[in-house]
């Protein structure tokens, strides 16, 4: 695991949309595993400048989402179809139909994930996947106690997880209970990893992560990644600063 400190979240970011275009670059019929949430919302942000002033084009590039709310449709303002939409694919050159989200409200979940993991075997390998961590050591949606060779599956939602997500609702009565979230062995496929960590309220998790490499444990799902040989850990000195 490569462990890069940065000064701020706008470092974090910018090193990491470097990375990105690095890779767009060298390939550009990439398939990237995208992540929501605020972290990576400045990434985002120097992608779709990188875009506008440098002509990077992702006109042939796929993206394969984590994760989605499960009852929120895809016009809900804090789904993630809707996320993905305004603060990145309608800024950019992307066919849609290249962009796969889990559906927020499927006939059938079940098959819902056992559809999403197929085309994440089909439209795949995900090239590079970036990844935040939640504060209790959850990736996508994978919270504490998933299995490790879980596939794409629906999850109950931890309170700490609906608190720390409330802010892009209304309130926390109106954040989903559950929802529909690529495994731990999924994200496991992907040949590389980056995982992008900014701010104090990180810095547990961050410290965590580092130390589990001889405690790899479903208590703290990130830990799994001590078991990829390509993750590149990006953080601020503020997330890294009880380490
Ligand atoms: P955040 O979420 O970027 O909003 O902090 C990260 C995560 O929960 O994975």
């Amino acid at each position: 695991m490569k462990v890069i400190v940065l000064d701020n979240y706008d470092e974090v970011s910018k090193e990491a949309a470097r990375l990105v275009e690095e890779k767009i670059l060298a390939d550009d019929e990439l398939v990237l595993g995208l992540a929501t949430g605020s972290t990576p919302l400045g990434l985002y942000e120097n992608l779709i400048k990188g875009h506008k002033t440098r002509g990077i084009s992702f006109k042939n590039v796929k993206t394969i989402n984590l994760d989605e709310y499960l009852g929120l449709d895809n016009n809900h303002p804090a789904s993630y179809h809707a996320f993905m939409f305004e603060t990145f694919f309608k800024h950019i050159d992307i066919e849609l139909t290249n962009t796969y989200i889990p559906d927020g409200v499927p006939k059938s979940a079940e098959e819902e994930c056992a559809c999403y993991e197929g085309m994440i075997d089909h439209v795949g390998p995900v090239n590079l996947q970036l990844l935040g961590i939640g504060t209790n050591g959850h990736i996508g949606f994978n919270e504490p106690g998933t299995d490790p060779n879980s596939l794409t599956h629906v999850v109950e939602l931890k309170e700490s997880t609906r608190e720390n997500n409330a802010h892009f609702f209304q309130s926390i009565d109106e954040v989903p209970k559950h929802a529909i979230t690529i495994g731990i062995q999924s994200i496991l496929k992907s040949e590389q990893i980056i995982l992008l960590a900014s701010g104090k309220n990180k810095a547990n998790a961050v410290k965590t992560l580092l130390e589990s490499k001889e405690k790899v444990n479903p208590d703290f799902p990130a830990s799994y990644l001590w078991t990829h040989d390509d993750v590149t850990i990006i953080v601020d000195k503020d997330a890294y600063s009880i380490v």
